[in-house]
């Protein structure tokens, strides 16, 4: 059986070299902290683009010339306003649509036996394009994740945000999505890469040709094809943008997500079992002649041979990211995703063990994104990701590929405070790692353990001058 396709986005992933408005940044995140704090929170229970009543106008209503369809950047304005340009040749987001009428998803939707084509399934384009609740007849799903499917529909701020006095507070009163702001981003972006209890990827529809889903929020969102600028202004007007928060707070609402999933009467069921996609896919997915189970360390992961594991990848990455920020957190949590592991053995009340680990990460997503994590935790935190994998916590592909993609993120940021140097050798290092987690279904843990042990000293030394 084939289960999984290898994280391609992430393959190309890497640290990048600094640019001199660095410190002018540091400068300015120090600054904004408090504006920051003033921000985080605010917008939590926002409605999500999709769900909002507002009427919906269409791409080519930001599309113009004047406004975001300039061929260059203007001068003089806070944004760049080539936003169009950037979005319909770079972004994926533009094609998702178009993506509904090829041969993979004719097979997904005659394997499905939908009644209409992919493309006109809202099962398909509630995801593949932007399906709102109202829209203007200019709107149109074949335009595909659109301007609006993020910033929300605009027919309450489209005049207003161009207006003299506009302010990014206002606008956002006037219905534009928060996105700038982390906890509501992560909601909106697993929205559809991880999905809601309204659209989702089942097993049925990954049976039936559809990729595995492999997100995670600081990888995807330097992987997107900026179409805006954290410049001095930008912090200004929105305060800081810190990739590992980013991170944080992705795996805090993932984890939450899954757990809505699971507890969702008709979400988490399918006929006599639970929703596959919730479980480690290879914990299924692997020849029977590889017997490889073996008991997991100390990580609250191990449950008995022969029992299928939940897909815990997004709750060891929290453990272990709160250990280091906010260690009676970090234990709570370890503690209530061991007693989840072993109510799905069938040791406890899952629905009550379920929504302990949904609170607890919650209250994560609340904390991280109120005091974002100090960078004085980074590199303690690099060396407990490779030193968990030494100590055998990814014995299973979705955790092994949450753990690189985890540590590209921290090294990224470790290298832009110029706590680690020599981009070449990290670069070098992270591909090695990624390369162990290139075809999934003959990943090796051990082969990933003697990876991460090659890679630990890029990480251990400090101001490491290789
Ligand atoms: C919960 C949201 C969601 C739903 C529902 C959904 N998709 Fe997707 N689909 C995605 C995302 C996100 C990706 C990209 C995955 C990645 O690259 O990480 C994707 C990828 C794909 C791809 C592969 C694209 C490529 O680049 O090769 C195809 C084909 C596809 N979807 C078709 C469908 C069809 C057909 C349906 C309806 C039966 C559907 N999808 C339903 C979110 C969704
Ligand atoms: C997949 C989601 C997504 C899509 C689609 C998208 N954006 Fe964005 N956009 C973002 C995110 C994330 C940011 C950064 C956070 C922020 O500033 O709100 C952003 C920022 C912006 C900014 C703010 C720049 C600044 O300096 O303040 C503008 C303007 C913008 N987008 C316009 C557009 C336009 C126009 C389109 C369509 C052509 C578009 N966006 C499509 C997610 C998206
Ligand atoms: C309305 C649904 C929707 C939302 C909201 C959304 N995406 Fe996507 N995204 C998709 C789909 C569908 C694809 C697959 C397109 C393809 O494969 O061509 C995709 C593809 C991507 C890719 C390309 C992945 C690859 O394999 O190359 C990145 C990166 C990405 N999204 C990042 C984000 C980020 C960051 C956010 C939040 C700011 C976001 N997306 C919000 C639906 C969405
Ligand atoms: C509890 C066991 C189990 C888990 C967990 C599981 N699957 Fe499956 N999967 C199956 C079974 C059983 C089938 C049907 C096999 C058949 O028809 O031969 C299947 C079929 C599939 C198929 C179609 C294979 C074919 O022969 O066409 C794909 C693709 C797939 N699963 C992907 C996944 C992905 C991706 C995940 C994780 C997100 C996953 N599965 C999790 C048991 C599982």
């Amino acid at each position: 059986m084939s289960a999984a396709r290898p994280p391609e986005a992430a393959q190309h992933r890497s640290a990048q070299h600094e640019g001199s408005a660095l410190n002018t940044l540091k400068q300015l995140t120090a600054l904004l902290l408090g504006l920051l704090l003033a921000w985080g929170g605010a917008a939590n229970a926002q409605t999500l683009p999709d769900k909002s009543r507002d009427k919906t106008l269409g791409v080519v209503t930001c599309a113009s010339s004047l406004c975001h369809g300039s061929i260059a950047g203007w001068n003089g304005s806070p944004v760049t306003q080539n936003e169009y340009v950037v979005w319909s040749r770079l972004d994926k987001h533009a094609r998702a649509y178009s993506l509904l009428l090829n041969e993979r998803s004719r097979r997904i939707a005659a394997n499905l036996a939908l009644p209409q084509p992919a493309h006109h399934s809202r099962i398909c384009q509630d995801c593949h394009a932007h399906n709102p609740v109202a829209a203007a007849p200019a709107h149109s799903v074949a335009d595909g994740v659109s301007c609006e499917a993020c910033h929300g529909p605009a027919t309450r701020w489209i005049a207003a945000h161009t207006e003299p006095g506009a302010t990014h507070r206002s606008n956002i009163g006037n219905g534009l999505y928060p996105s700038a702001e982390p906890l509501a981003r992560a909601k909106l972006c697993l929205s559809c890469h991880f999905g809601t209890s309204d659209k989702y990827v089942t097993h049925r529809i990954m049976a039936a040709g559809h990729p595995r889903m492999s997100f995670e929020m600081e990888t995807f969102t330097s992987l997107q094809p900026a179409h805006f600028k954290v410049d001095a202004d930008y912090l200004q007007r929105k305060g800081n943008f810190d990739g590992v928060k980013v991170w944080a707070i992705g795996q805090a609402v993932a984890v939450a997500t899954q757990i809505d999933i699971l507890l969702d009467p008709k979400r988490g069921r399918d006929g006599v079992f639970p929703e596959l996609t919730l479980f480690d896919c290879h914990a299924c997915h692997h020849p029977m002649a590889d017997t490889r189970w073996k008991p997991v360390g100390n990580f609250g992961r191990s449950i008995s041979p022969g029992l299928v594991r939940l897909n815990d990848s997004g709750m060891l990455m929290l453990r272990l990211l709160l250990r280091q920020t906010d260690p009676p957190l970090g234990e709570r949590f370890g503690s209530a995703v061991a007693q989840l592991n072993q109510a799905m053995a069938g040791n406890g009340d899952l629905g009550e063990r379920a929504l302990a680990v949904k609170t607890l990460a919650d209250e994560a997503a609340r904390r991280i994104s109120a005091s974002g994590v100090s960078n004085d935790n980074l590199r303690a935190m690099a060396l407990a990701l490779v030193d968990d994998g030494l100590a055998g916590a990814y014995s299973d592909y979705a955790a092994a590929e949450q753990a690189a993609m985890a540590l590209g993120s921290l090294v990224n940021t470790l290298h832009k405070l110029g706590q680690l140097k020599s981009a070449a050798a990290l670069n070098k290092g992270l591909a090695d790692l990624r390369a162990a987690l290139r075809f999934d279904e003959s990943f090796k843990p051990v082969d990933f353990q003697a990876r991460l042990r090659t890679f630990r000293p890029l990480v251990a030394t400090p101001l490491a001058t290789r």
